[in-house]
C-alpha cells in the first residue's frame, strides 16, 4: 500500500464546506486540508447554471494550482451542477462530490419508500439526485423542496434564531402529510440547521445529511485510489475566502469547536 501527503482540496460558496472539514477532521484527522469558500459570491443556489459553472472552474483552479490531491466539491449546487464540466476540463484530476455520497446513503436504507431532498433551488431545478436515486431504486416516491432562504440565514449565523423556525415551517411542514422515511440534507448549509429542521418534520423522520455521508465516501475513494495520508499526527488545515474573513473566523470557530488556524482572503483568477 502506498501514501499520499498532499492535502486534500475542499470548496464550497461560502463556509458550508466546513460541515464537510468538521466530517473529515473526525474521520480522517491525518489530512492537510486546504479550504476554500468563495464567500463574495454566495449563495450559488439560486444562479444560473452558466454562472455556477464558470465559479465552480474558478474555485478548482484555485486548488489545483496548490496541488491538491483531489478536489471535494463540497456542495451539492456545484456538484448537481457542474460535476462534468470540471471532470472534462482536468480529466487527471480526482473529482469527490457530495451529491455521490448523498445519493449512496440514500441507497443504503432499507425498505425505503418515501424519501424528502432538501436543497438549493439549483440543486432541485437540476434533478441529478432524483435522477440518480431512480436509477437504482425506481420505486421510491421522490420529493424534493428548495429552501432558498437556508443559506443566508447560515451565512448570517442566524441558526438558532426563532426566524429560522419560522422559515423551516414555511418550506418543510407540509411534507408531514407524506410522512417521508428519510430526508437528506442536500445542502452543505443545512447541517447547522439539523435541530432546526427536525422539529418541523415527523418524528420516525431520519434526517441524514451529504457532509457526513461525504467523509465516509472520501475515505473510501482515498483507500481505493492508495492516497490516504501515511501522517500520524493532526493535519494542518489552511482556510481561503473571498471576503469577510473576519465574519467566517467567528462563525467558523463556533461550528468547528476548536479555534482555525488561520483564514486568508483571496481573489479567484478568472478561467475560460
Ligand atoms: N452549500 C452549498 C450547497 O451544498 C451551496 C449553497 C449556496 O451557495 O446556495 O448547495
Amino acid at each position: 500500500m502506498s501514501f499520499d501527503n498532499r492535502p486534500i482540496g475542499v470548496f464550497d460558496s461560502g463556509l458550508g464546506g466546513l460541515t464537510v472539514v468538521k466530517a473529515l477532521k473526525e474521520q480522517l484527522s491525518g489530512e492537510d486540508i486546504i479550504y476554500l469558500g468563495d464567500t463574495a459570491r454566495v449563495p450559488y443556489g439560486s444562479r444560473s447554471k452558466d454562472t455556477i459553472l464558470q465559479y465552480a472552474l474558478e474555485d478548482a483552479w484555485f486548488l489545483i494550482q496548490r496541488q491538491v490531491k483531489c478536489i471535494v466539491i463540497a456542495c451539492n449546487t456545484v456538484a448537481s451542477m457542474a460535476l462534468p464540466t470540471l471532470q472534462k476540463k482536468w480529466p487527471d484530476q480526482l473529482f469527490i462530490s457530495v451529491v455521490e455520497a448523498g445519493v449512496e446513503a440514500v441507497l443504503q436504507q432499507k425498505d425505503l419508500e418515501r424519501f424528502l431532498l432538501l436543497g438549493t433551488h439549483a440543486t432541485v431545478n437540476s434533478d441529478r439526485y432524483r435522477a440518480m436515486i431512480h436509477e437504482k431504486a425506481p420505486q421510491i416516491s421522490f420529493y424534493a423542496q428548495a429552501c432558498p432562504l437556508f443559506v443566508p440565514l447560515v451565512e448570517e449565523g442566524m441558526q438558532d434564531h426563532a426566524v429560522s423556525l419560522t422559515i423551516a415551517k414555511e418550506y418543510v411542514s407540509k411534507y408531514a402529510e407524506i410522512n417521508p422515511q428519510l430526508c437528506l440534507l442536500g445542502c452543505t448549509h443545512y447541517p447547522l440547521l439539523k435541530n432546526t429542521i427536525k422539529k418541523v418534520l415527523p418524528e420516525n423522520t431520519k434526517v441524514i445529511d451529504s457532509a457526513e455521508a461525504s467523509a465516509k465516501f472520501i475515505y473510501q475513494k482515498l483507500y481505493e485510489t492508495n492516497q490516504l495520508a501515511s501522517k500520524g499526527v493532526e493535519g494542518r488545515k489552511q482556510f481561503f475566502v473571498t471576503d469577510m474573513p473576519f465574519s467566517f473566523f467567528q462563525i467558523a470557530n463556533h461550528f468547528m469547536g476548536t479555534e482555525i488556524e488561520s483564514v486568508e482572503k483571496v481573489q479567484l483568477e478568472m478561467i475560460l
